[in-house]
Order: C-alpha cells, then structure tokens, then sequence
C-alpha cells in the first residue's frame, strides 16, 4: 500500500528532537521527503545518515528570516518543491508570573513562537503555489487553551499561534493552503529540560524520566508519546483532510477535558465538600 504522504515534501522545524523527530520519522515511513530545520547541527546530521536520499538537515534559527526562506528553499533544490510546512521549533521560559516578565524575553518567547511560523508561512506559500496548493501544520499548546500550563509569555504566544493559523487559513483557502494548528498535551520530549536552560544532554534524558511518570496526568492512562502528536500531524498535512482548515486539534489524553475529579476517583469533588454524601455521585466524582 502506498504511503500517505508518498510524493510529497515537507518541511519540519525542530525537527532533529522531540515531536518534530518523531513527525520526521512518520512523515518518512509514509513516503515524504523531509528538510528537517534546526539548530541541533550533531543531531540533524545524524538524521541525515539515518534516512539518506529521505532527510536534509537545514540549519535554521527560526528567529532568522533569512535562515527560514534558506531552509524552505532547500526542499525546492534538494526534492523539487515543498508541499507540507510543520512549524513546531520551540522552547519556553522561566516567566512565569506577569510581574517576572522582561522585554527581552517576551521578545525572544514570541520571534520563535510566533515570528517564526508567521514568517514560515510567508516563505512557504510561492513554494506550495508552485505545487498548486500545500498544508501548514502550526504547533501550538493546550497551554493556548487554559490557564496553568505554562509560563504566561509562551502560554499567550501559542494561544496566537492558534488564532494566527485560523486568519491564515482565511487568507491562503482561495490558494488552496490549508492551515491547521495542534494543541499538544504533555508530550515526553526535551522541552522541559530545555526551558530550564539545562545542557542538551540533560534535558534529553529528562524525556526519558517525564515518559515513565507521566501515564496519571490526564484521562487517558498513558504518558504522551512525539508519536502521538506526529498522527495528528500526518492527519492534518495528508488528504484525509482536505476539508479542514482553520482548526485546532486537541492531542492531550483528555487532560483538558475538565475538572481532575471528573475522571480520577481519588481527586476530591468540590461538591463533596459542599454537600457530603448527600451530593449527587455524577457530582462527587464517582461516573
Ligand atoms: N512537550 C510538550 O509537552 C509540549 C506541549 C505543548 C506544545 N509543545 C510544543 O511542541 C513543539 C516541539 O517541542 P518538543 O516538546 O518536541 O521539544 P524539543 O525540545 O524536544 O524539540 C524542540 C526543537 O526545537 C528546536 N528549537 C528551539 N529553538 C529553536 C530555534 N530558535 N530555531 C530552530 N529550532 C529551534 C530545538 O533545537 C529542538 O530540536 C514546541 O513548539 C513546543 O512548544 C510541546
């Protein structure tokens, strides 16, 4: 059976780590053609070796326009053209509270969260008009969505990166460019080491650790794995969704779906306190 993506080009960002490694690795088993971006020169030539002939690693910091129309370009000349943009690099900071925050660093979270795919999308579209039409992937965050899952300038620059995927859905339909954004859950991958200015190596190995622990953070009893959200990548960039644009997919094992009494027994209910036992069992937690 032919691949999903057999004949396509894509380009990843952050794509030497984490869930851009684990979309590259997918995007590949299902016959693309990968430019994966990055600033992890070591790892992006292994990936190369890796999957020769399949994986260029173009070295780009996503702050840089320059270095961004350099990478995408790459997939013209290395592969013929582009079709799928996955703009996913990204780190996060140590602001938490607004009173902590500094205008050097609010800067610097939204150029590589927000700059970063705004600009992405800029260089991709005469790529993917040359190919009659493509699919943009914006990775985003649950942390877009609610309060509490991460520090307030990464949390609001992905809560734009969600809106700016919808205007430029608008704006790139009559092109035939669909853009989607995806709100990953927590995803065992380096970002946690990373964000606290850990070496590369040690904020590797915290994957490793965030993988075994967290199966109990949301509904679903598993930890979130780069694989699960390179599915939902691979939905959103194939043809099975030709018809969807403008969305944003929620891949979080349900940990957004309500209070943490709703699905875990052992998480009192407010309603306990309030009525004791004579509160109603849907109440109380006991679905
Ligand atoms: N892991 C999670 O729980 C989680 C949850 C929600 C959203 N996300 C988002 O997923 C995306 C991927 O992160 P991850 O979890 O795979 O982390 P990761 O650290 O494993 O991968 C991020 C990659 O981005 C690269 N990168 C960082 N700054 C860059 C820059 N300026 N230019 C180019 N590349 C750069 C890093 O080198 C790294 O390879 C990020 O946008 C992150 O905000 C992650």
């Amino acid at each position: 059976m032919a691949g999903r993506l057999e004949g396509k080009v894509a380009a990843i960002t952050g794509g030497v780590s984490g869930i851009g490694l684990g979309t590259v690795e997918l995007f590949v088993a299902e016959g693309a053609k990968v430019v994966a971006a990055d600033i992890q020169d070591e790892k992006g030539a292994m990936l190369e070796k890796r999957f020769p002939g399949q994986v260029v690693y173009a070295r780009c910091d996503v702050t840089s326009e320059a270095e961004i129309e350099a990478a995408l370009s790459r997939a013209k000349s290395e592969f013929g053209g582009l079709d799928i943009l996955f703009n996913n690099a990204g780190i996060s900071d140590r602001m938490t509270s607004i009173t902590e925050v500094t205008a050097e660093g609010w800067s610097w979270i939204y150029d590589i969260l927000v700059r970063g795919p705004a600009l992405g999308m800029k260089h991709a579209v005469p790529l993917m008009l040359e190919r009659g039409g493509g699919s943009i992937v914006n990775t985003a965050s649950i942390a877009g969505l609610q309060a509490g899952w991460g520090p307030i300038a990464y949390s609001s620059a992905k809560a734009a990166v969600i809106h700016m995927s919808r205007v430029a859905a608008a704006q790139l339909s009559p092109q035939k460019i669909r853009v989607n954004a995806i709100c990953p859950g927590l995803i065992a991958t380096s970002i946690f080491g990373a964000s606290l200015g850990l070496p590369r190596e040690v904020a590797d190995q915290m994957a490793a650790r965030v993988a075994e622990n967290a199966a109990k953070v949301q509904p679903v009893p598993k930890a979130g794995m780069p694989d699960d959200i390179a599915q939902a990548a691979l939905y959103l960039a194939s043809d099975a969704a030709a018809f969807v644009t403008g969305a944003h997919l929620v891949v979080d094992g349900g940990i957004t779906v309500g209070s943490r009494h709703a699905w875990d027994q052992a998480s009192p209910s407010p309603f306990m306190a309030m009525f004791g036992e004579m509160a109603p069992p849907a109440m109380a937690g006991q679905n």
